[in-house]
């Protein structure tokens, strides 16, 4: 078709790029350019020089002061105490002289560097990977330049108040592990004694109401303590009992039940209880998949068979769940026939 009968095949052959877009393709791509150099307050100002030194090995000692103060803290207010009140000041007063610790370190370690050590603007160019005797006497010249720009080797003051801020903020972890460790009693024995004794009722975690065999669906997962537990008062050692009596209680069709012969009077009718506390490193393992009858714990997916005697078939834990045997009482209600016949939780304790 002729150019005069298109009007667009007209528009296209009489096209001609503008001069903006002819500037704008002809050019290629400048690498950005770095911004001119501003000097800092700083570097003009001796006494502004000394202000910034001074902030940060007051911000260092803070740090220090800080790291104490959480050691002071964790003392101050025992957790072993079992007081609610004072396992809460323990978290928050030791998690703040922590966190104020490490946020002195990081704050001093910014405004030394951006305030303090040289601010010179480097290009590096690219060169072979190899490194000759050169580069490398190079590389020691640089990091000596570098000590001196930093004034690491220079500014006392600031390099000493940064090894003790920093030696001092690693105290409050190793303190605090000591309370990993029960004090003067044997973790296996600890761990041994649970309140489950024979015939005392399952209940409900946290309301304390009994639970009745009856009331028990197959496929629920029910979250239990000991009825006695919740009798205790809060602050007579309430936590530590049921961080180790704390129980997980599933129906499953009894058929589905694989138990030993020694075991075959643990359950009832389908419902079995085990532990909750998993066998690796103690957290609760609480998540249950009805359809294949697997628990899982969240920590380390460890994966626990409820069908075959909760035994270990994915992750790091090392032994099944405990069993609590049980059965019924006279009206109905699910009780402990016994308590548990094996420590509860981890198990790198050395055992008997
Ligand atoms: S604590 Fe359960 S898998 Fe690690």
């Amino acid at each position: 078709m002729a150019h005069e009968d298109d009007p667009l095949e007209h528009e296209r052959a009489s096209w001609k790029p503008s001069p903006g877009l002819a500037v704008a393709v002809s050019d290629p791509v400048q690498p950005p350019a770095l911004p001119p150099h501003r000097e800092r307050v700083t570097d003009k100002d001796p006494v502004a020089m000394k202000h910034a030194v001074r902030t940060v090995y007051t911000l260092f000692y803070l740090s220090v002061a800080a790291s104490i103060w959480a050691i002071a803290a964790y003392m101050l207010f025992p957790i072993d105490s079992g007081a609610i009140v004072d396992i809460r000041n323990n978290n928050l007063f030791v998690g703040l002289g922590i966190a104020l610790a490490l946020l002195a370190i990081g704050i001093a370690a910014i405004h030394w560097s951006k305030a303090i050590m040289s601010d010179k603007e480097f290009i590096e160019p690219r060169h072979a990977t190899r490194g000759r005797d050169t580069t490398r006497a190079a590389a020691v010249q640089a990091f000596s330049d570098a000590n001196d720009d930093s004034g690491f080797g220079r500014r006392v003051m600031i390099r000493n108040s940064m090894i003790a801020a920093v030696v001092a903020s690693l105290a409050p972890g190793i303190v605090l592990f000591r309370g990993l460790a029960p004090e003067g009693e044997d973790p296996v024995t600890l761990l041994e004694e649970t309140m489950w004794t024979g015939g005392m009722r399952l209940a409900h975690d946290p309301e304390g109401t009994p639970i009745r065999a009856a009331d028990v669906t197959l496929g629920s997962a029910v979250h239990v303590i000991p009825e006695a537990l919740a009798e205790l008062d809060h602050s007579e050692g309430y936590l530590e009992a049921k961080a180790k009596a704390i129980v997980l209680l599933m129906r499953l069709l009894p058929e589905d039940l694989n138990e030993t012969p020694e075991r075959a009077d643990w359950s009832y009718d389908g419902i079995v209880a085990y532990s909750k506390v998993c066998t690796h490193v103690g957290c609760p393992v609480a998540l249950y998949e009805q359809q294949t009858h697997h628990l899982l714990c969240p920590c380390h997916q460890s994966q626990f068979d409820v069908a075959n005697g909760a035994a270990v078939i994915f992750g790091p834990a090392a032994r099944p769940l405990p069993q609590l045997p049980i059965t019924i009482d006279e009206e109905g209600y699910l009780v402990a026939r016994s308590g548990f016949t094996e420590p509860v939780g981890p198990s790198f304790w050395e055992r008997h």
